[in-house]
C-alpha cells in the first residue's frame, strides 16, 4: 500500500472543499491550476461528482461537510411551493432561491423533485444551481438526486455506525418531503409500460449525446438504488402510498431478465422468432439477429455475462457500460451468479477493459458513420476517448466495492496496483484516451476531484472491506 501517494490525495480532497457562510458544502469538479475560474464549469460542485468525495470523508469520520452538502442541495431541490420551514443550511439557501426571478427564463418548469447537475458558490455568499439551463448541450440531470438518495442513506448509516444517532438528518420532515418529491418524479406515470425509467440523453455521468437516452442501466441501477434507499428512510405509509415495493419486485425480475447477456442468452438471440404478436412472444423487443454486432460473440467469455447497456424496441444496446454493471453488483441488483459473470469477463477481458488505466467507461467505442450518426459528430467523444470508450479514474472505487463485496481482492488489488503507476504523476486527470487507456484524455482537466477521492474510497475499501456495509 503506498501511504504517501494516499496522503497526496487525501490532501488534494481537502483542498477542492468550498464552503459557504464559513460551512463546508461541497467539492469543486476540478482543482486544475491551469484552469481559469469562469472557464466551463469545473469550478462547480456536482451533485454525481461528490458521491465518491462523500464516501470517503464520511470513512474518514468527516460527517459535517457531507451533511451540509445534503441540506444545501435539498434546499436547491425544485420545490413549487417553495416551503422555508426547516432549519440550519436548508433554510438559509431555500430564502436566498426567493430573490431568484424565473419570469423572463426561456424554459418551462421541469416536474418538482428534481435537483440540479451542479451549483456554484459564489463568495462564500450566494449559491447558484445548474439544472441543465447552463450545461452544455442543455442536458437533463437525472441521476442527480438519485445520487443524492444514495448519499443520504449512506450517511444515516455512518451515524448508526458512528453511534450518534443526534446527527441523522433524514427523519427531518424537509428530508421526507424531499425524497417524496424525488421518488414521486421518478415514479409518475407518462407514456412507458416498463418497470424501468425511461429518460432523455445524457441523463447521467455521460452527459453528452452518446446514444444513452431511453432506459440506460446506469440509470436503472440508480433507480433501483433509490427505491430501496426509499425504503429504508421513508415512513410504511409513505411506502405503501408510493408502492415502492411492489415497484422494486417488477424492477429486479425485468433487469434480471431483459438485460442480461451470457453465450447461452446470446445464441437465443441468434435463433429468436420476430414478428412476433401477443403475450406469450419470447422476442418481447423484436430483436433481429441481424442487429447483433460482430465483436459481442467473441468478446463474451465462456463463463461471462454482463447487463447490456440499454434495451428497447427493436434495440438492444450490446455495449458494456461499467459503472451500471459495478452498480448492479453492489446494490445486488443482479444475482450472485450474475455478479461472478460479471467480474469473471471484467478478468477475462481484463486488457479491453483496465488496461492502463481502471477503467473503460463503456466497450466498444463506436466509430465510423455510427461516430458521426450517434454522437452528432462530437470531436470530444471521438473513438477511444472521453465518453465514447475513454478510461475513467473515478469507476476504480466501485469496481473494487463490487470485486470486494463478490470476495474477489485480486481484481481490486490489481486494478490499484494499475491506478498507483500513473495517477499521481498525471496528477490525477479526469479520463484517459486510446484503446488500452495509456494516454492521459486530450481534454482532461487536471486534479480532477472525483478521480482523487475514487482512488482514496478504493484504498479505505481495500484496507478494510467492513467500509462496504455503507454501501
Ligand atoms: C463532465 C462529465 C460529468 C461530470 C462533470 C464534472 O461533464 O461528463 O460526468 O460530472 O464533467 O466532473
Amino acid at each position: 500500500m503506498n501511504q504517501s501517494l494516499i496522503a497526496e490525495a487525501e490532501t488534494c480532497l481537502q483542498q477542492s472543499i468550498r464552503f459557504y457562510h464559513g460551512k463546508p458544502v461541497g467539492t469543486v469538479a476540478a482543482a486544475d491550476k491551469v484552469l481559469l475560474e469562469e472557464q466551463l464549469n469545473y469550478n462547480e460542485c456536482f451533485i454525481r461528482d461528490f458521491f465518491p468525495c462523500g464516501l470517503a470523508f464520511l470513512i474518514q469520520g468527516k460527517r459535517e461537510i457531507v451533511k451540509n452538502f445534503l441540506e444545501v442541495t435539498l434546499g436547491l431541490q425544485l420545490d413549487w411551493e417553495n416551503p422555508i420551514s426547516g432549519s440550519g443550511l436548508f433554510a438559509q439557501v431555500r430564502k436566498s432561491l426567493l430573490t431568484q426571478d424565473h419570469e423572463n427564463e426561456e424554459w418551462v418548469r421541469p416536474g418538482q423533485g428534481l435537483m440540479p447537475a451542479s451549483f456554484l458558490v459564489i463568495n462564500q455568499q450566494e449559491i447558484k444551481a445548474d439544472f441543465g439551463q447552463r450545461a452544455i448541450g442543455r442536458v437533463t440531470p437525472v441521476d442527480s438526486g438519485l445520487w443524492w438518495i444514495f448519499l443520504l442513506n449512506v450517511y444515516e448509516k455512518a451515524c448508526d455506525q458512528a453511534n450518534v444517532p443526534e446527527e441523522k438528518i433524514a427523519h427531518r420532515p424537509e428530508f421526507q418531503r424531499g425524497i417524496k418529491l424525488l421518488l414521486e418524479l421518478c415514479l409518475a406515470k407518462r407514456f412507458d409500460m416498463n418497470p424501468t425509467m425511461l429518460v432523455p440523453e445524457g441523463a447521467f455521468m455521460i452527459d453528452r449525446r452518446m446514444g444513452v437516452y431511453g432506459h440506460p442501466i446506469e440509470i436503472q441501477a440508480l433507480f433501483y438504488i433509490a427505491l430501496k434507499s426509499g425504503l429504508g428512510l421513508l415512513n410504511s405509509e409513505d411506502i405503501q402510498a408510493l408502492d415502492l415495493e411492489s415497484r422494486l419486485d417488477k424492477l429486479v425480475k425485468y433487469i434480471r431478465y431483459q438485460y442480461w447477456l451470457d453465450p447461452v442468452l446470446l445464441r437465443r438471440v441468434y435463433r429468436y422468432q420476430t414478428e412476433e404478436f401477443g403475450e406469450t412472444a419470447l422476442n418481447k423487443f423484436n430483436i433481429y439477429a441481424n442487429a447483433v454486432p460482430d465483436w459481442v460473440l467473441r468478446w463474451l467469455d465462456r463463463k461471462g455475462g454482463y447487463l447490456v447497456g440499454n434495451v428497447g424496441v427493436g434495440w438492444m444496446d450490446f455495449r458494456f457500460f461499467s459503472q451500471g454493471n459495478l452498480l448492479s453488483i453492489i446494490s445486488a441488483l443482479t444475482t450472485d451468479k450474475q455478479s461472478e459473470a460479471i467480474l469473471t469477463l471484467i478478468e477475462q477481458q481484463w486488457s479491453s477493459l483496465i488496461g492502463e488505466m481502471p477503467m473503460k467507461i463503456c466497450y466498444p467505442a463506436v466509430m465510423g458513420r455510427d461516430w458521426e450518426i450517434i454522437t452528432g459528430c462530437d470531436p470530444k467523444n471521438v473513438p477511444w476517448s472521453y465518453h465514447n470508450g475513454g478510461n475513467w479514474p473515478v469507476l476504480i472505487w466501485s469496481l473494487v466495492a463490487a470485486s470486494l463485496k463478490m470476495g474477489q481482492a485480486n481484481i481490486a488489488q490489481g486494478a490499484i496496483a494499475i491506478a498507483e503507476k500513473y495517477l499521481a504523476n498525471d496528477q490525477w486527470p479526469e479520463y484517459y484516451d486510446d484503446q488500452d487507456g495509456k494516454i492521459i484524455g486530450r481534454q482532461a482537466r487536471l486534479y480532477q476531484t472525483w478521480t482523487i477521492s475514487g482512488y482514496l474510497v478504493a484504498q479505505y475499501l481495500l484496507q478494510n472491506p467492513q467500509h462496504l456495509e455503507l454501501i
